[in-house]
């Protein structure tokens, strides 16, 4: 059902842990299914993201996902960051079941929410960057309507 590189990343995960005075900092839940996920960056001067750190309480796909979303935004600039999509997510581990794509959705809002707290605390503004939300399933429920 999942693949080896699922498999790898919830076995091993890649960044766990917190970052102390992080640049930016973002958690995102998802009410439906309880899920938390938190992403913490350190950026340095010129904008690129120097090092990343997560911690997820949820699920198997929720810890491969923060997993491989940690290691594409690793070393990217802000606006490069905004190009780790669930769907990139998903590609970088071969696929996940259709059951469990909405994990990877926790991820990309998760990079969105500590970009954007980067943002708030450096009064710039990322281009293409949205408000992101604090409960996952709010969207989810808009994008279905
Ligand atoms: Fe909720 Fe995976 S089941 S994030």
């Amino acid at each position: 059902m999942y693949s080896d590189k699922v498999m790898d990343h919830f076995n091993n995960p890649r960044n766990v842990g917190e970052i102390e005075n992080p640049s930016g900092v973002g958690t995102v839940g998802n009410a439906k299914c309880g899920d938390i996920m938190r992403m913490y960056f350190d950026i340095d001067e010129q904008g690129v993201i120097r090092d990343v750190k997560f911690k997820t309480f949820g699920c198997g796909a929720a810890i491969a996902t923060s997993s491989m979303a940690t290691e594409l935004v690793k070393g990217k600039t802000v606006q490069e960051a905004l190009t780790v999509t669930n769907q990139a997510v998903m590609e970088a581990l071969d696929g996940l079941p259709p059951v469990k794509v909405h994990c990877s959705l926790l991820a990309e809002e998760a990079i969105h929410a500590a970009l954007w707290d980067y943002a708030e605390k450096n009064h710039i503004t990322i281009e293409g960057l949205k408000k992101p939300v604090d409960d996952i399933a709010e969207k989810e429920e808009a994008e279905e309507e």
